[in-house]
């Protein structure tokens, strides 16, 4: 059956209905168009891409050019997927004229569905003038890597009382302010639930437990293309690198014994023509 492309109300409606909302990374044409084919609902151009794709060490560095030079190169290869860019870091801090202005490159120059930015209550007054431009808003609380040195590390949030209230408030000040959709990353089951259960809009879960609307994964990290480290809350699906590594490794060695290219990858020459020369 032809797939139509995603959009708020459906996201919506599945949370509504109980069934699960798949959320999938994706920086490059090849990928978007394989996530897109599975089916996956919304695929996020995550700031994540400073790290597994331009090697720096976090996500603090990633330019508003990089994200949306990789968010064109998705929104090519995804028909139907709806499409999420990730707000690099200071791009929509400053204040709410830089953020709408950025935001707005992400829908009128990269053709992103939407965009998403980091950070709780605090972030509510930016997430409501994105959204009265008319650009939807998927909010993010918990462990925001951007501000991770704020955080003291790449820690679990909201594990005390105090903590959990706070990000249980951001989490409904952001639902207030206009967000379609909030991805909750590292927090405990217990205050993924809660929120889940709290809020009317999805949630989206990242090492949040199994009790929200959906799950959204780095790619890198389902298939084994990142080798840096693993978070606790990745299931590596597939294990590519060593497969890559080896195919490499075969090309390598049959370019020096001079097995490749062999007589099926030839063009040969008419001989008449080649005893012409
Ligand atoms: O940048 C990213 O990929 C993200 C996900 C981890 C949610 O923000």
């Amino acid at each position: 059956m032809d797939r139509k492309k995603v959009t708020i109300a459906e996201l919506q409606q599945k949370k509504e209905n109980g069934q699960k909302i798949t959320m999938m990374t994706a920086y490059d044409y090849p990928t978007a168009g394989l996530v897109d084919q599975a089916g996956i609902d919304t695929i996020l151009v995550g700031d994540s891409l400073g790290m597994v794709m331009l090697g720096y060490d976090s996500t603090v560095p990633v330019t508003m050019d990089e994200m949306i030079h990789h968010c064109k190169a998705v929104t090519r290869g995804a028909k139907n997927s709806f499409i999420i860019g990730d707000m690099p870091f200071m791009s929509y801090q400053i204040n709410a004229e830089q953020a709408v202005e950025n935001a707005g490159r992400f829908i009128k120059e990269a053709a992103c569905d939407s965009v998403k930015l980091e950070g709780g209550s605090e972030m509510a007054p930016i997430v409501n003038a994105v959204v009265r431009a008319g650009i939807p808003v998927c909010a993010h609380i918990g462990l925001t890597p951007q501000t991770a040195t704020m955080l003291s590390g790449f820690k679990v949030q909201g594990k005390d009382a105090e903590s959990a209230k706070k990000l249980i408030k951001s989490a409904k000040d952001l639902e207030d302010a206009g967000a379609f959709m909030i991805v909750m990353e590292c927090i405990p089951d217990f205050l993924g639930k809660k929120i889940t259960k709290d809020l009317k809009i999805p949630t989206i879960g990242i090492g949040a437990g199994t009790d929200c609307d959906g799950q959204v994964l780095v790619y890198h990290d389902l298939v084994g293309l990142f080798e840096r480290f693993t978070p606790k809350f990745v299931k590596q699906y597939i294990n590519l690198s060593p497969m890559i590594r080896e195919a490499l490794i075969q090309f390598k060695a049959e370019v020096e014994n001079g097995t490749f290219p062999g007589p099926e990858h030839i063009f040969a020459m008419n001989k008449e023509e080649a005893e012409k020369i």
